[in-house]
This record gives C-alpha cells, sequence and structure tokens, in this order.
C-alpha cells in the first residue's frame, strides 16, 4: 500500500469512495461543495497499484487552547474501501498524518468520531462533553432571572461575518476548543441555505441582542420547521449557536427562541456542560438535558509543543511518565514546569508523579477532564499523593471547553 497525497485530480475519486463508505448519495449542490472542501484540506491517500483504497482530508484549522490558539488539522472523510478494511490503511494514512505534522509545527490534530471506538487507540481523547437541551416552549419559558431587555434585531445571513464574527472570534479565545471561523466556514458550514440533515428546516436566521452592530451583547442562530397538525408535532425551533455577554444576555436570547409563534419545542445540541441556561432555568422539567456526548476529540502529535502552547491557571512542578504507542518522541518521563506565565516539558530521569497514556493527556488538555477523575477510574497512576490535584489546578479553565462545530 502506498501512503501519498491525493492530487485534485483524484478528488472525484476519493469523495465516490466517501460516498461508498458512508452510504450516501448527496445531491449534485452537496457534492459540489464537499468537493470545494476537500480542495481546501490536506488530502492523504491510500493507493493499492493505482486505486485509491483509502482516504482522508484534513482542514487546516486553527484551534483555541487555554489562552492561545494552536494549528490543529481537522480529520475528516474518512474512508477505506470496503475490500481493504482491517489491514492497517487508516493506520498508515493516520501515522503519515502524525509524521506531518510533527514536521510542520502542528502539534495537535482533532475530530467528530462517528464511532466512539476507533479513534482513542491512536490517541486521541475526547477533550470535552457536550450536551442536547430541549425546551418545552408550548408556555413562556421560566427563568429566575431578568433577562437583558436591549433590542433584539436579526441579521441579513450574508452580513453574519462581519456582523457577528468578531463577535464569535471574542468567544472563542475566552473558550477552549473552538475553531475559527473565516467568511467562507461560516458561509459554508453555519449559513447554508439548506441544513444538510433535515431539508424541512427554514434556512438560518441570525438574532442579535444590542442597539448597534458594534455593540453586540450575544447572538443566535438557529431554523425553524412547521409542526404538523395530524401528529400533533409542534413546530420545532433548532439552535444551532447562541453565544452571550453574560447570564442575563443568555436569558433574552433564550426567550425569544422559546416564544417564536407556531412553534413549541426548542432543541439545542453541543451545548457547553456549564451552559448557565441550565441553572437560570426556573423549571428544569421546562429545560431537560436529552443527552451527553463526547463532541470534539483531540489528539497531542507533539506533547511538548501542545503543554508549552497553552496557559496555565497555577504554578504546577511534575513528573509525567506519558505511554505513547504511536509517536516515540512523546513516550517517557518529562518535567512539567509552569508558572501563570510560560510553561516547560523538558525530558527528565527523575520518578515519575504521574503515569498516564497520552490519549488521557489529551482528554484533560483542554481542561474538560479532571485528571483525578481518571485517577479513580484507574487509568491514571498517581505515584506522588495529591499529584493529580496539582495538575488539574493548573490545567484549570474558567470556561468548560465546547464546540458545535461539527466537521
Ligand atoms: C473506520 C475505518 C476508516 C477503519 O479503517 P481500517 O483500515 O479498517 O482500520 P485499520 O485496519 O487501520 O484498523 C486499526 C485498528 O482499529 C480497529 N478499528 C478499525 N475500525 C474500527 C471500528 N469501526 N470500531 C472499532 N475498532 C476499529 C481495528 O480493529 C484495528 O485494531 P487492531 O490494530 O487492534 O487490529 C473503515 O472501516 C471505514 O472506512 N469505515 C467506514 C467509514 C467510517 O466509519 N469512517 C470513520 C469516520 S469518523
Amino acid at each position: 500500500m502506498d501512503i501519498r497525497d491525493v492530487p485534485e485530480a483524484h478528488v472525484d475519486r476519493a469523495m465516490e469512495l466517501v460516498y461508498l463508505v458512508f452510504h450516501d448519495n448527496p445531491e449534485e449542490e452537496q457534492r459540489k461543495h464537499h468537493r470545494e472542501l476537500v480542495l481546501q484540506c490536506e488530502r492523504i491517500g491510500a493507493y493499492d497499484g493505482d486505486t485509491l483504497v483509502g482516504f482522508l482530508a484534513a482542514h487546516r484549522f486553527t484551534l483555541s487552547v487555554p489562552g492561545g490558539e494552536l494549528p490543529c488539522p481537522g480529520l475528516t472523510f474518512v474512508s477505506v474501501a470496503p475490500t481493504h478494511r482491517r489491514r492497517g490503511v487508516l493506520s498508515a494514512m493516520i501515522a503519515e498524518l502524525f509524521r506531518r505534522g510533527t514536521r510542520q509545527g502542528r502539534p495537535l490534530a482533532a475530530l467528530w468520531a462517528s464511532e466512539d471506538a476507533i479513534y482513542g487507540r491512536f490517541g486521541f481523547g475526547p477533550a470535552m462533553e457536550c450536551l442536547s437541551v430541549e425546551i418545552d416552549s408550548r408556555r413562556p419559558l421560566a427563568l429566575r432571572i431578568a433577562p437583558d431587555e436591549r433590542p433584539l434585531r436579526l441579521i441579513d445571513p450574508a452580513d453574519a461575518p462581519s456582523v457577528v464574527g468578531p463577535y464569535f472570534d471574542a468567544t472563542r479565545a475566552a473558550r477552549a476548543g473552538r475553531i475559527a471561523r473565516d467568511a467562507e466556514r461560516w458561509r459554508g458550514e453555519w449559513l447554508a441555505e439548506e441544513a444538510e440533515e433535515d431539508d424541512e428546516l427554514s434556512p438560518p436566521r441570525i438574532v442579535a441582542l444590542g442597539d448597534t452592530d458594534e455593540e453586540i451583547a450575544g447572538y443566535a442562530v438557529y431554523r425553524t420547521k412547521s409542526g404538523n397538525d395530524d401528529t400533533g408535532t409542534p413546530g420545532l425551533v433548532r439552535v444551532d449557536e447562541l453565544e452571550a455577554d453574560d447570564a442575563a444576555a443568555a436569558a433574552a436570547l433564550w426567550r425569544y427562541v422559546a416564544s417564536i409563534d407556531l412553534t413549541g419545542t426548542v432543541r439545542a445540541w453541543g451545548r457547553p456542560l456549564d451552559d448557565p441556561l441550565l441553572l437560570f432555568a426556573a423549571d428544569r422539567d421546562q429545560v431537560r438535558v436529552t443527552g451527553g456526548f463526547p463532541g470534539l476529540w483531540v489528539r497531542l502529535v507533539d506533547v511538548r509543543a501542545a503543554l508549552t502552547g497553552r496557559a496555565w491557571a497555577a504554578p504546577v512542578d511534575l513528573v509525567l511518565d506519558v505511554r505513547d504507542q504511536h509517536i516515540p518522541a512523546n513516550t517517557g518521563r518529562h518535567r512539567l514546569t509552569a508558572t501563570q506565565e510560560a510553561g516547560s516539558y523538558e525530558p527528565t530521569g527523575d520518578a515519575p508523579d504521574l503515569t498516564l497514556d497520552v490519549r488521557d493527556l489529551a482528554a484533560c488538555y483542554l481542561g474538560g477532564t479532571e485528571v483525578r477523575r481518571l485517577v479513580r477510574a484507574g487509568l491514571v497512576a498517581e505515584h506522588t499523593r495529591g499529584a493529580a490535584a496539582r495538575l488539574d489546578a493548573a490545567l484549570r479553565t474558567e470556561l468548560l471547553p465546547n464546540s458545535g462545530d461539527e466537521f
């Protein structure tokens, strides 16, 4: 098997492989969109002779990490021909991606898993927990706090990248796990006229809170769907994104989406675990968490660069013994020394305070999983009492990591 770049001339073949393995047969418009996306991506293929039997694409993303951001390929369209499965084709393509990452100074990689069982073995860890939330909006949303009463305005989706884009960038810096969005990504992924998964949904609507375009205190991107009188299904508001400065602004936006006429259900997906809605909702029978799932999976391709590329909430000085079956350079004992200003991570012969697999370090990296929980689960070995708690204090972030930007 030959692992190499997939040239532009082979992109149609690659997409046929993708549609084959995902049992998909999209409309022409959708195919065009996929093709444009893949042309922007890094592309790795596995060739058996001249036949393309494996493919993966990687978006050239920038991911927010605590206190900064890092380049982070986002794996997508991962496909191996059914005739060539379980022969190490995926493993070989991922190994190539990691080699390039190390060489080209991209310390992270990330993905959304279609099956959770696949990626842990490659060192990816679930870096956040996301929630699905449903509001029964047949009655007014009951709130324990007073919503911000500034005006709400509908924004033309064509103007969204310039009007709410800068606001999104600010929220991105405040919460780890978020992907930078240029106007193209806004338009292609967030503001597409038709929702990919449900053609009965309306085009995207954008509502912003605040007196002028310059003074936005929050916004929501949502789509609606008519109810069905025959089945008694109420109209739906699907909230794709809702960001706000503070609880009062968030309450105003939730109250707005829950009060749209001819709808009786609000569904939001990919919400953060620390969403204030779950606390300021007065009636938790009305606002229910209907599901939880790991959102973004993260891989520390270069542990040293990843750890020294984030900020720390508290000083720490610990020896970590990291196991990495795929990237030998990450393996072994290193001393992590960090202050709030900077961190260093250097090889050492000293006895370890903690022994852990690189996938578990990835799960903790953005502040979404506590090391202590992994110790209690038997996944991390604590050799020095209190070491896990000290690492947790340093990894802690004000807001929990979150992204609803599935790719
Ligand atoms: C998932 C897929 C890419 C795996 O490709 P592959 O070339 O068969 O994978 P590999 O042979 O490199 O497998 C490596 C390891 O992962 C395991 N593995 C692969 N797919 C798995 C799955 N779906 N569930 C659990 N384990 C899986 C293999 O058993 C193997 O383990 P081993 O090393 O202990 O034997 C391929 O089956 C496929 O294209 N599936 C349909 C599309 C898909 O699900 N893509 C992933 C989207 S996120």
